[in-house]
């Protein structure tokens, strides 16, 4: 099976959809691979370094498209390259079909099987292939990168003997993965960072990046289907922009990705925003391609308003072309396995990966796919959160059961006085030596609870040496429990004791040395 990697013909496009080492990849999964000369030269990949990764490299597009199979590429083919493609042959790319009628019936009509990697359905199972996120990742890198090179400070504060230099200060709206790269760049540059989404569930990864999240105190939610964003309503965005307007005095740098599939971006930030901005700042406008998020971006273009410039660049990803191709030329060979590999290639439209991105196939246009089956909620109690269906409705007079809560309350009462019971006895009858350990130790017992259940989870780790050194004093007791003229029960207890402290600081030091292998490089 021959894969056909032609050059991008749209102008400015930098990057190629395979690296000479993705080339060795695809050629371990039983491909050929025939690339077109100079197809990758913008991306720091030239034909010498496909021909040393097993490729063969042609020297025009008309050789690569007559003898690939499938032709692999990043942007939607334009009307010459359409011409080349025949039926029966198959094309990956990105194709946005939502914005290509035209293309996508001239496509059916040859018999071209396309697949969309800007339709992969966004599932875990597909992360691999989500060509979307790793782009967006890069776009939100670069964009504080593009803001970082117009702006006239550094992004960290610094205070030396030729002065004090304060902290930029950068907002991010929008949470998604090209916002979180950019809070994630800015902080890793020193800067204050701000963030805001509509949707709630974005704010602790913000915050965990280090950001301050802006809160709204607006009631509505901004969690719309598949975990995207929803349309916002008018009172909403008015409220929005309100808190925008008072940061867009005080910061920096603002950079803009918020957007909601299928629709032209909101304006959030207006042209009187930009002017109430102190000179130097700068806006990064990652929704540019669908109108912008700021009122005077121009798509492709940096403007200057008031001093403050408006990046308005389309394409940030290409801007890094060999990192961009290298991750696409991934995703690629993701779907390319999804399909079989070279062995076993084949469409299966029975796939949910490959049918949600197949956008013709056999002389039809087959997107968008059907939306998969909404799961039968009818009988099914557990996923309802134990409503019933209206048409089910039980009477609930002649059904006297104890419920759930009022069981578990009796089962604590009933719990606590057996406590009380088993206190007074050991009270009434032990020997005092024991009433004094035993008091100690059901002190002990409480403390130890209440502190490692009510600390939070990010203090875990400190939270882990104090109890190592707790286990330390136990292991001590242990052994002099365990000395010569100690009696069997103590024995057993002393051994115990040691036993289980020893895993406790053991493990303690197996977990920290597992954490920071997380960080090392
Ligand atoms: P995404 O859909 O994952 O994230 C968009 C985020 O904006 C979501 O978290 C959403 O909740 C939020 N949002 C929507 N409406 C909002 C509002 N009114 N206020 C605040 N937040 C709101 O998208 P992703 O992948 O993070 O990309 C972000 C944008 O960057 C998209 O517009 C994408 O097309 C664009 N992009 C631009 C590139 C360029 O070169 N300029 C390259 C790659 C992506």
């Amino acid at each position: 099976m021959k894969l056909g990697i032609p050059r991008e013909v749209t102008s400015e496009e930098r990057r190629v959809a395979v690296v000479p080492k993705t080339v060795e990849r695809l050629q371990k999964m039983g491909f050929d691979v025939i690339v077109e000369s100079g197809a990758g030269v913008a991306a720091e990949c030239s034909d010498a370094k496909y021909l040393e990764a097993g490729g063969s490299v042609v020297t025009s597009a008309a050789g690569v498209y007559a003898e690939a199979d499938v032709v692999l590429k990043v942007n939607p083919p334009t009307s010459s390259e359409v011409e080349m493609l025949r039926d029966g042959q198959i094309l990956i790319g990105m194709i946005w079909p939502a914005n290509q009628d035209t293309l996508i019936a001239e496509l059916a009509a040859k018999g071209v099987t396309t697949i969309a990697m800007d339709c992969v359905p966004r599932i875990s199972r597909a992360q691999k292939l989500d060509v979307l996120s790793a782009l967006a990742n890069i776009a939100g890198y670069r964009a504080v990168i593009e803001a970082a090179h117009l702006f006239g400070r550094f992004f960290a504060g610094q205070m030396t003997a030729a002065g004090r230099v304060e902290p930029a200060k950068v907002l991010v709206i929008g949470g998604g993965v090209a916002g979180l790269s950019a809070m994630t760049t800015a902080r890793g540059l020193g800067a204050i960072v701000r963030g805001f989404d509509t949707r709630l569930a974005v704010k602790e990864q913000v915050e965990s990046l280090g950001a301050d999240f802006l809160v709204l105190e607006f009631e509505e939610s901004g969690e719309g289907e598949g975990g995207y964003a929803k349309v916002m309503s008018e009172a909403f965005l008015e409220a929005e922009m309100k808190l925008f307007a008072e940061q867009a005095i005080e910061v920096d740098i603002i950079v803009t990705t918020a957007m909601i599939p299928g629709r032209d971006a909101p304006v959030l930030i207006t042209s009187g925003m930009v002017e109430t901005m102190k000179e130097g700042s700068v806006i990064v406008d990652l929704a540019a391609e669908r109108g912008g998020n700021c009122a005077l971006t121009v798509a492709g273009k940096i403007i200057e308003h008031h001093g403050v410039s408006i990046v308005g660049y389309t394409d940030l990803p290409g801007r890094m072309p060999s990192l961009s191709s290298r991750l696409y030329g991934n995703a690629l060979t993701a779907m390319l396995q999804e399909m079989g590999g070279g062995e076993d290639f084949t469409v299966d439209i029975d796939n949910e990966i490959i049918r949600g991105a197949l956008v013709t196939h056999d002389h039809a246009i087959t997107w968008p796919p059907p939306r998969p089956d909404e799961p039968t909620t009818t009988t099914d109690y557990a996923k309802d959160f134990g409503k019933r269906p209206e048409s089910e409705s039980v009477d609930v007079e002649h059904t006297p059961v104890i419920a759930p809560a009022a069981k578990k309350g009796i089962m604590t009462v009933v719990g606590a006085l057996a406590g009380l019971a088993l206190i007074l006895a050991i009270g009434l009858w032990a020997p005092t030596d024991f009433t004094t350990h035993f008091t100690v130790f059901v002190l002990a017992c409480f403390v130890g609870w209440q502190v490692v259940w009510a600390v939070t989870p990010a203090l875990h780790t400190p939270l882990m040496s104090v109890t190592n050194a707790i286990s330390g004093i136990i292991i001590l007791g242990g052994l002099l429990h365990l000395s010569d003229h100690a009696t069997g029960g103590a024995v057993a207890l002393g051994l115990l004791a040691v036993f289980f402290a020893t895993i406790n600081i053991t493990g303690g030091f197996f977990v920290t040395r597992r954490m920071l292998a997380m960080f090392r490089r």
